[in-house]
């Protein structure tokens, strides 16, 4: 049977129609807010490179953080710039460091939401790489220990998840085993599984200080152009402990977030990364498209591509949308 006895438009005919087919709908539970802190600055200070998102001192991330957890915002990421930084990103494991110390002033202020902390070395390494260098090359397995004592320092302040970003091997198991072994064995893992080698990460870069200083990130972060890789890279960290797996970005990789989504059973995050973030506000700036019409599309398509949970500048202000 088909036209006229079919007629997909009678569905869509009022917006009352369209509301009770719907397949997908956002809700403030699906999002991590991303959150930056520094040591470096006093007061909030905006971030050129991101429209409405700043740079907070501790005092100001636990007000950001409050504000999100009273919007219905379960839990928020956050990213450190600390004042020292040394080829082995030591300022990362220190006890006092800014990450540990954000962990316990937003813990304290805001118990039940989820702290998720980044476990990486580029913003706290001189070079901006996210490992340690020998002979111009980034070493895995020496870097897999200061990942592991990182991880381990987090959820000593009090991090409810950590979230491998380095995309080293092995790290996923070596930090599980680390956690295991200091008594944080219920600390889950979210990895950065299929972690892309991206141009949409410009805008945080600059966010975090984190540029590397020479050549780019192309021998740890995956190749745009594969799709295979993901999978294996997936089932690796699976294989080696993961409790939540990462796409990331996520706008130009819904495929990616989709297959993922059918082939495992872990809960999926996509990461709706800085360069995506800027681009919708640059283009709402400049006129040429609505921003809460177009940020809504794209998250909604990044949810119906498989994304249980969706890393976003926007979650806020999406609270607040869903909230009218
Ligand atoms: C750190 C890290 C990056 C992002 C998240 N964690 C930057 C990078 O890998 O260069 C990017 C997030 C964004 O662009 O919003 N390893």
């Amino acid at each position: 049977m088909s036209f006229p006895t079919q007629r997909p438009r009678r569905l869509r005919r009022t917006p009352t129609l369209r509301r009770l087919v719907r397949e997908t709908s956002l809700s403030p539970d699906n999002f991590i807010y991303p959150i930056f802190v520094s040591e470096v600055v006093d007061k909030a200070t905006p971030i050129a490179s991101m429209p409405g998102i700043f740079n907070f001192p501790i005092p100001e991330a636990v007000t950001e953080a409050k504000r999100a957890f009273e919007l219905g915002i379960p839990a928020v990421i956050l990213f450190g710039t600390p004042t020292k930084k040394d080829a082995s990103g030591s300022s990362s494991l220190k006890n006092d460091g800014i990450i540990q110390r954000a962990i316990r002033e937003i813990k304290a202020g805001v118990p039940d939401l989820l702290v998720v902390t980044d476990v990486c070395l580029c913003e706290y390494t001189d070079h901006g790489h996210c490992g340690v260098i020998r002979d111009g090359m980034v070493k895995n397995d020496e870097t897999l220990e200061i990942l592991a004592a990182q991880a381990v320092s987090h959820a000593e302040a009090g991090a409810d998840l950590v979230a491998p970003s380095d995309m080293m091997d092995g790290r996923v198991g070596r930090i599980r085993r680390a956690l295991d072994n200091s008594g944080h064995g219920m600390t889950p893992i979210m990895a950065y599984s299929a972690k892309y080698a991206s141009a949409f990460y410009g805008p945080f870069r600059e966010a975090a200080g984190s540029t590397p200083q020479f050549g780019d990130r192309r021998s740890y972060q995956m190749d745009a152009a594969n799709s295979q890789e993901a999978l294996r890279e997936v089932a690796l960290d699976i294989a080696e402990g993961a409790d939540i797996v990462m796409v990331k970005p996520a706008l130009a990789y819904l495929d990616i977030i989709k297959e993922v989504r059918q082939k495992v059973h872990l809960p999926v995050a996509a990461y709706n990364v800085s360069g995506e973030y800027t681009m919708v506000k640059l283009a709402a700036e400049r006129g040429i498209a609505d921003e809460r019409v177009l940020t809504m599309e794209i998250l909604t398509a990044i949810k119906r591509a498989g994304a249980d949970i969706i890393l976003s500048y926007h979650a806020p202000q999406v609270a607040r949308w869903l909230a009218e």
